[in-house]
């Protein structure tokens, strides 16, 4: 396995060369001032009374109009729950890298649990992410729980119950969105809605947050994405030409619009482009939990959203179709809708 730099930090000093982003991708002077103020990323209570059902929805479509991205609070997911997770998360990328990679040793030829570092294309990359991830599905629990992590001992208790949690938050706040939309509450029925995916992101101090990235510019491929991202900051979205900071909410939520949705309500809801900058002094964690189609799904602008002054933006296709596009590009944002359109 490559070296992963959870395992590296104290012992790299400066920033390895190739690690170092071309001057235009670099973070720059943003990242020297990690709490960037969270400008207006909405953040939306879920819970509290005086808030009926149709004011949250509206909320929810104003700001999947506007920014791609909001944050929940009362969400209804236990703190502690939220908390557990995130501990065992920590607990295993502060295992020695043997304990690691023998935590996630498996026989399935699938091999769906993984971790490794950077991104999934390390040998052919120009430039490496400062980020290790360890990546498996989520559901349904039975068929994958048995692949996750041995060590720590507590992660498949920990992380199965939270993940049974986002999704289930997760796809009530799709049926406020299909509700909203006018497409009918059963509109993201289990094809659409097939997978969680969870992809655990492990950011250490970097010896140089100004020269290179976590993640890189990028839209979520998926529907729609659940982040927990802990107490450090370093989530940034890029809206109206600048990247703006997602302030960690100690009880709150990330969810972000993925490129499904987009097409799916027709450009009406939008994914943003986002990043992930490191900071020189704490690790940062963050856990997103993809929602993601069946392979075999068909994707398509919904039906009741076409008409004469909204034509269709977007072509069907299978989901594999897309997924396959979308990381033969890498990503790309500006390509990855491009055929489908
Ligand atoms: C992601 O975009 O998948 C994660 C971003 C983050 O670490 O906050
Ligand atoms: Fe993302």
């Amino acid at each position: 396995m490559e070296k992963l730099v959870s395992n590296w930090y104290g012992i790299v000093q400066p920033l390895p060369e190739n690690y170092i982003f071309p001057p235009d991708a670099r973070p720059g002077k943003l990242s020297t001032a990690p709490s960037i103020p969270n400008c207006n990323i909405p953040v939306i209570d879920l819970g509290s009374q005086g808030h009926d059902r149709d004011q949250i929805i509206q909320k929810i479509l104003e700001a999947s109009q506007e920014f791609g991205f909001f944050q929940v609070i009362n969400h209804g997911i236990p703190d502690a729950s939220l908390n557990d997770a995130m501990a065992v998360f920590k607990e295993f990328f502060e295992l020695p890298l043997e304990d690691k990679e023998a935590s996630i040793h498996s026989d399935d030829p699938n091999i769906v649990c993984k971790l490794y570092t950077s991104g999934v294309n390390y040998d052919w990359e120009p430039v490496h992410l400062w980020r290790d991830i360890l990546r498996h599905p989520c559901h349904p629990l039975e068929k994958f729980m048995p692949l996750w992590p041995k060590q720590p001992i507590k992660y498949r208790e920990h992380v199965g119950k939270c993940s049974t949690q986002v999704r289930k938050l997760a796809l009530s706040i799709l049926e406020l969105i299909s509700e909203g939309l006018g497409i009918g509450s059963q509109y993201f029925n289990d094809g659409v809605t097939q997978q969680t995916l969870l992809y655990v992101n492990y950011y250490p101090p970097c010896p140089d947050p100004s020269l290179t990235l976590g993640i890189s510019k990028h839209c979520d491929p998926q529907l729609i994405t659940i982040l927990l991202q802990g107490d450090v900051s370093g989530l940034q979205v890029f809206k109206d030409g600048e990247w703006i900071g997602v302030e960690p909410l100690s009880h709150g939520l990330v969810v972000n619009i993925g490129h499904q949705l987009q097409i799916i309500s027709n450009g009406k809801l939008k994914c943003a482009e986002h990043r992930a900058v490191t900071n020189s002094s704490n690790a940062r964690m963050s856990a997103a939990f993809f929602i993601t189609p069946s392979p075999d799904c068909y994707i398509e602008p919904a039906a009741a959203l076409i008409n004469a002054s909204n034509p269709q933006l977007y072509k069907g296709f299978q989901y594999k179709e897309f997924s396959a596009h979308f990381y033969m590009n890498q990503g790309n944002t500006e390509v990855a809708l491009e055929p489908f359109k």
